[in-house]
């Protein structure tokens, strides 16, 4: 980038220009740089040419916890967080979810466009094919603790997968990736449903290929052998509609996690189980397992004031679960479709007693000066786990649930970044703040 002479006072004063550009002055050395604006960004590597002196590294970026960089260029999701809008390869999430199933906006989320009705009936038939697990792998999970957490099942056993299937490391040949993705889709299910078997006990259900995903899902969920179970049409639809309100949402923890992991090139499921991991937190898919411990500890609606003033005090770090998104600062679409999915689950499994409460919580802060001044909204997982939780889903099943949706936004995301080429493995830079070179103390002479 060219260097310009140094600025005159007058040139300090913002002034109109119609240049898609940003003009920085460095105050240590007077010089000008005139830096281009694309996108609404400035590339951060364009900083590294100012210098304070011929030795300095050049200018970089401080951004903890990315609050304002772009990693990355993506035509998957489009979120508008001030307007609540979220849209799928520019189809909005509420018409989405009214009309398509989860595997049709797996295949939209993957593919760019949505399928033609012989693309899905081949994606299905594809995704279909995949559910069975190796037999290795359904005695690996059972070396679990009989109380280990799903999402510990989950996670290690997605990974393990790599081990299983030899050819996903060729991450370059177009077939291998489209053969582990159809695999990834079809397995997050038959694995979430082992983890939940192995939990209470009970015997695997293999995978049923005349059922739909999500009836098959909680046939291997919920079945005894000796019994048919005939999977509820209402309950399954949304089941349903729940995972394709988590199938992907940018670049949140999880997703740059998988982007970051596969970065390195590593397999598919490698990159899989850490994107897993990073969903598990309180703070991102382990939210609506939080919820519900927080609405069972409030317990009743007559305590809802009092733990809304807690909150707002920052007494105990209690935070309102399922309130606030670092995107949205307004009422999170999936938020709005999933309370209307919760009325039609209650007509069938009754009325969770947990609900009155979340409204309650809901009600309250949308009306308190803490949270509006913060645009503190609900978010997705609000609701969520009122829904399971009256499907019959113990809480450590939530994310697991999660991970399901989010296995079409994940890897549809790790190809996008493996096809971008102007991505490299992930490596951020830091500003060291630690001892400066220094003398070894031999061990006799420590204090
Ligand atoms: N309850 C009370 N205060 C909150 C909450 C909350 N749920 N969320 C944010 N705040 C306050 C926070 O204390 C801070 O206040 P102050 O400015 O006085 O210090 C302010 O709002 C900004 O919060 P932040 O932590 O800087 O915001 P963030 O963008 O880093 O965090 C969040 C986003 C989702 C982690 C956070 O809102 C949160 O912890 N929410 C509860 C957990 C939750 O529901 N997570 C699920 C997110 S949606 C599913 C997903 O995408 O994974």
């Amino acid at each position: 980038m060219a260097e310009l002479k140094s600025p005159q006072t007058s040139e300090l004063i913002p002034q109109t220009t119609m240049s898609d550009s940003l003009t920085v002055i460095d105050n240590r050395t007077g010089k000008k740089y005139e830096l281009p604006i694309q996108d609404g960004t400035i590339r951060a590597m364009d900083l590294r040419q100012i210098k304070s002196g011929a030795d300095d590294f050049g200018l970089m970026t401080y951004d903890p916890a990315f609050m304002n960089t772009a990693n990355c260029r993506s035509s998957i999701t489009y979120i508008d967080g001030d307007n609540g809008i979220l849209l799928y390869r520019g189809y909005p999430i509420e018409e989405l979810a009214e009309r398509s199933d989860y595997l049709e906006t797996a295949y939209l989320i993957i593919f760019g466009e949505l399928p033609t009705s012989t693309q899905l009936q081949a994606w299905t038939r594809d995704i279909t094919l995949h559910t069975m697990l190796h037999e290795n792998v359904k005695t690996f999970m059972q070396g679990f603790q009989y109380d280990a957490h799903p999402m510990g099942i989950f996670l290690s056993t997605v990974g393990a997968l790599s081990t299983v299937n030899r050819d996903a490391k060729f991450i370059f040949d177009k077939s291998s990736r489209l053969r582990q993705m159809q695999r990834l889709i079809a397995k997050v299910p038959s694995i979430a449903a082992y983890a939940y078997r192995h939990s209470i006990g009970r015997p695997y259900i293999y995978p049923d290929n005349d059922l739909s995903f999500t009836g098959n899902f909680l046939n291997m969920l919920f079945s005894m052998p000796a019994e048919k179970y005939h999977p509820n049409p209402v309950l399954a639809r949304a089941l349903d509609v729940l995972f394709i309100l988590h199938a992907d949402h940018e670049q949140n923890c999880s997703t740059s996690t998988m982007r970051n992991i596969g970065s390195s090139h590593v397999d598919p499921y490698s990159a899989l189980a850490g994107a897993s991991a990073a969903l598990w937190g309180p703070l991102h898919g382990g939210a609506n397992e939080a919820v519900l411990r927080m609405l069972n500890e409030i317990g009743s609606v007559s305590r809802v004031p009092d733990f809304i003033k807690r909150v707002q005090s920052g007494e105990g770090k209690d935070r309102l679960m399922g309130f606030g998104h670092r995107v949205y600062k307004s009422y999170d679409p999936r938020a709005k479709v999933i309370k209307k999915i919760a009325d039609l689950v209650f007509t069938v499994t009754g009325k969770n007693p947990l609900l009155d409460i979340a409204l309650e919580l809901e009600r309250i802060a949308l009306e308190d000066d803490y949270f509006v001044s913060r645009k503190l909204y609900p978010n997705v997982d609000f609701y969520s786990g009122l829904i399971y939780q009256a499907m019959g889903f113990p809480v450590e099943m939530f994310p697991v649930l999660f991970a399901i949706g989010r296995t079409a936004g994940w890897i549809a995301q790790w190809e996008e970044m493996l096809l971008d080429p102007e991505q490299k493995i992930a490596r951020p830079r830091q500003i060291y703040t630690g001892a400066a070179r220094r003398a070894y103390v031999p061990r006799e002479h420590r204090q």
